[in-house]
């Protein structure tokens, strides 16, 4: 099969499209030929080098694909040849098959094109188990969701709206507007603004019982100053980096603050499979009445991968950057 290969660890320019052994599926998993694809920030890291594969797993980038099932194990009779599927993947997607365990599998949703269904496993699980699972958002609670317009954000916005919570952002100006259409409330520029100060004044002084953080170090005292009493703040990236200079600690005793990190790539199968379909129960009617949409800022043939990969790491897209696998 063809899948995109790495002259060496580096750059864009070190992917190619090159022969590949074709995968087979073991006697829980589905082999599905491959459509489309969509970019993760973690694949730029591990294209760079600096984020290895679990062990075991494919050492071809991509983590989440959608497509249609060829053939699967013999323990399988969810699914048949034909069945339209997306899904996460530990490694892989970058390629014209792959394998996934048959409970991992989803069914696109209906109306939905390869390109959309290819946009919804990474943003959304991890998203969903940000908010419901981690942060056990509720009803009437109020959150902050860093870098709004992420393909993680623009999930998290519609997810926390859905909830019935009301959604501050941070984005880039230029990006603002789709974080309201989605369903935030009120977006701070952080580029021109203290966030903190911002967030304070919007809530009279009262901050937020949910903050999501893709920023780490620089956000962090801020992060703990927003949050109100038994506020929770969930961290999942580290975009600005891992270290503070200075930290005022006494928020988390003060306010009796909950401070959560999460991965999802290296968590077990188990684990995957559990969130995969607890958000399918929950999600897939809302995707098919329109309520919920994965948001797809471009589609690039992936003979264009480093295309691609240049206009994430410029920070130009708006949710999802998929990979049309031909
Ligand atoms: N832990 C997990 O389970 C998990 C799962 C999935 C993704 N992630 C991570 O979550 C992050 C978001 O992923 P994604 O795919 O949604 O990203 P994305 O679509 O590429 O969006 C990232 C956005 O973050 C903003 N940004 C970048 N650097 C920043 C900085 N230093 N300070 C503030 N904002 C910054 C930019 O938007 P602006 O124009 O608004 O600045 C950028 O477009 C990535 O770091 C990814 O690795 C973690």
């Amino acid at each position: 099969m063809h899948a995109i290969l790495l002259e060496s660890f580096g750059g864009p320019e070190q992917m190619y499209i090159g022969e590949w052994p074709k995968p087979h599926p073991g006697p829980d998993e589905i082999l599905v030929r491959v459509e489309a694809t969509a970019l993760n920030r973690a694949d730029i890291l591990q294209r760079e080098g600096k984020y290895p594969p679990p062990e075991g797993e494919s050492p071809i980038l991509g983590l989440e694909m959608a497509g249609v099932v060829e053939n699967a194990g013999r323990g399988v009779t969810k699914w048949k040849p034909g069945d339209a599927v997306c899904g996460l993947l530990a490694g892989g997607g970058y390629a014209e098959y792959v394998t996934i365990h048959k409970d991992m599998a989803l069914p696109v949703p209906k109306g939905f094109s390869f390109t959309d269904a290819a946009g919804i496993p990474e943003v959304f699980l991890t998203a969903f188990q940000a908010l419901r699972w981690l942060a056990g958002l509720q009803h009437g609670e109020r959150i902050l969701i860093h870098a709004g317009a992420s393909g993680v954000g623009t999930a998290a916005i519609q997810l926390a709206s859905l909830t019935g919570a009301e959604v501050i952002v941070t984005a880039s100006s230029g990006k603002h507007r789709l974080c309201r259409e989605l369903g935030a409330v009120h977006a701070v520029d952080y580029q021109n603004q203290d966030f903190e100060e911002d967030v304070m004044e919007y809530t009279h002084g009262k901050g937020v019982d949910v903050v999501i953080d893709f920023v780490g170090g620089p956000y962090f005292q801020q992060n703990l100053n927003v949050l109100s009493l038994e506020g929770r703040l969930v961290m999942l990236a580290f975009l600005g980096g891992v270290s503070t200079e200075r930290l005022n600690l006494a928020p988390i005793l003060r306010k009796r603050l909950q401070v959560m990190g999460s991965t999802l790539r290296a968590r077990s199968l188990d684990y995957k499979i559990r969130l995969s379909q607890d958000l399918y129960l929950y999600a897939w009617p809302l995707f098919e009445q329109n309520r919920l949409r994965p948001v797809i800022d471009t589609a690039f043939d992936w003979k264009d991968a480093a295309k691609a990969h240049q206009y994430m790491e410029a920070n130009r897209n708006q949710g999802k950057v998929i990979l049309k696998v031909s």
